[in-house]
């Protein structure tokens, strides 16, 4: 008589509210175990989290939605997580603001932005049912707290008649000259990715203007990246648009379009391109580049222009898992959210990326680094590296003592460019992993001096040489696999080198709250 019995015996009948409420309980509990989840990083509670969404502040309060399935670790009924912060780096978990319905998001609540609607908090987001993708409206009560949605869903009901695309969702809306403005992320068959471009004067009823812009025609290798300039695919369909205006060195204002490279459900990696506006289209002034070498696990950012701080763009992308399903699932979370970064355009029309300065409000205790070595396994590392040509420094993170598991930062000079190189080759003693090395060049000028920038959070490492990011992921099994170690070579230095343990994100327990 014991064959029939459930698996999981403590669960209440599945379909019950107390069975869902058990089960995001249970989920927040097991990814709390897991001593490879980021703490100063945001996580979701429990479960799944991918894009980052409606990143913005308001009335002094930062808002950082999210990609959340609450009840597994896989991508699936994708509702929006919500997350508010005083300091861009120490979080709360609000309640969920949209959940699947039936009706044009009944598959998912994918990703989109908040708007301020005239005083009105509005979410602009991509309705997903039976594979149809659309654009749907929400309503927020002045707190962001509660989201009622708009009766005419989908505002936008599909691509346009007589466009082949790949796919049509995600979402940039901006004020244009007194009317709303949206771009759609898409691709059009033969002719590669592209963003979609609409305009309104009440977000309710769209007019389209055509495509701002198009990526490559044909297919491109992957090829390893040895330049400065970082070029790459850009793919059959964009994911995730943003248009924003960053000042330029010379004066100026340049227009800036990011996106995430997306071929036949491959993820590829977030590009950017920088130019100007010529009426309703995008002319970019040189070809894609990477906005990071971590490609996939820095994908689908959002930002938002940062008004309590000066106007700043602030962005955060998405650090996927590099490991497999089943081990997230068993895991209990899955998704890393990047720290929020400043971006700034530097005279070659090229984006660079720092840590805005609040994540030293993460820093506990100094990490003293003699010999350039110490164990740490939440650390933010800082120095200047000065390198001649052919110079090499080296950056060991993750480490057991053995070098059983081992992670690699290297960084070497050739010429004017320095090649940043991740090898997560021995990262894990887990065969399961995907730990294809990172690569791509870094601008270096006639004083060899870079500035780097490491933090290691468990299984999230995200690096700056120069300004430019390099976000990653890896597994050590072992509890000693906390060794780091900076060195140098072939005429490379370290200079100044400090650490500090990183801190936590979420000051309080992690809670799950809203419609089941
Ligand atoms: C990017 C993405 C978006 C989509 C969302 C769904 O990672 O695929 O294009 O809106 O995630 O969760």
């Amino acid at each position: 008589e014991t064959d029939a019995a459930p698996v999981t015996p403590a669960l209440p009948a599945p379909g019950t509210h107390d069975d869902a409420t058990t089960r995001r309980a249970a989920l927040v509990a097991e990814a709390a175990r897991d001593h490879l989840r980021p703490r100063a990083h945001v996580t979701a509670p429990g479960g799944w989290l991918n894009d980052p969404n409606g990143v913005g502040v308001r009335d002094d309060t930062y808002h950082l939605f999210y990609q959340y399935n609450p009840d597994a670790p896989v991508h699936h009924a994708i509702h929006w997580g919500h997350l508010t912060s005083a300091d861009l780096v120490h979080w709360r978990d609000e309640p969920i603001a949209l959940a699947p319905e039936a009706g044009a998001d009944e598959d998912g609540c994918w990703s989109g932005v908040l708007v301020d609607d005239d005083g009105t908090p509005t979410l602009v987001y991509s309705g997903r049912r039976d594979g149809a993708e659309s654009a749907c409206l929400a309503v927020g009560s002045p707190d962001l707290r509660t989201w009622r949605r708009e009766a005419a869903n989908p505002v936008v009901a599909g691509p346009p008649a007589g466009l082949e695309t790949t796919a049509f969702r995600d979402h940039a809306v901006w004020r244009e000259q007194g009317r709303w403005h949206m771009l759609i992320g898409s691709g059009v068959v033969g002719l590669g990715g592209t963003a979609l471009h609409y305009a309104s004067d009440d977000l309710r009823t769209w007019d389209y203007l055509g495509p701002m812009v198009t990526g490559d025609a044909a297919d491109r290798p992957d090829e390893a990246v040895l330049d400065a300039d970082n070029h790459a695919w850009t793919g059959t369909m964009w994911e995730c648009v943003d248009l924003f205006d960053l000042p330029a060195p010379d004066g100026g204002v340049r227009t800036v379009l990011v996106f995430s490279a997306w071929d036949h459900g491959r993820t590829l990696h977030p590009m950017y391109l920088v130019g100007r506006r010529d009426g309703d289209r995008f002319v970019p002034e040189a070809p894609a580049r990477l906005l990071d070498l971590g490609r996939r696990h820095f994908y689908a950012p959002q930002s938002f222009t940062d008004d309590r701080a000066g106007g700043r763009r602030v962005i955060y992308g998405w650090m996927q898992e590099a490991r497999s399903d089943g081990a997230c699932v068993a895991a209990g979370w899955s998704g890393v959210m990047t720290l929020p970064r400043e971006l700034t355009l530097d005279r070659e029309g090229r984006l660079h990326a720092r840590p805005v300065p609040e994540v030293e409000l993460l820093r506990g205790d100094p990490v003293p680094l003699p010999g350039g070595a110490a164990r740490a396994d939440q650390v933010d590392v800082v120095a200047d590296l000065v390198l001649p040509d052919g110079g090499r420094v080296d950056v060991e993170l993750l480490a057991t003592p053995d070098g059983a598991e081992r992670t690699v930062l290297s960084i070497t000079r050739r010429g004017d460019v320095a090649e940043v190189l991740l090898d997560r080759s021995a990262s894990s003693l887990d065969p399961t992993l995907d730990v294809v090395a990172l690569r791509g060049g870094v601008r270096v000028d006639a004083s060899g001096v870079l500035d780097l920038r490491v933090l290691v959070d468990r299984s999230a490492v995200e690096v700056f040489v120069a300004g430019v990011p390099l976000s990653a992921r890896v597994y050590p099994t072992r509890p000693d696999a906390t060794g780091l170690r900076l060195s140098a070579s072939a005429g490379g230095e370290v200079v100044a080198a400090r650490a500090w343990r990183l801190g936590e994100a979420f000051p309080e327990p992690r809670t799950v709250e809203g419609p089941l």
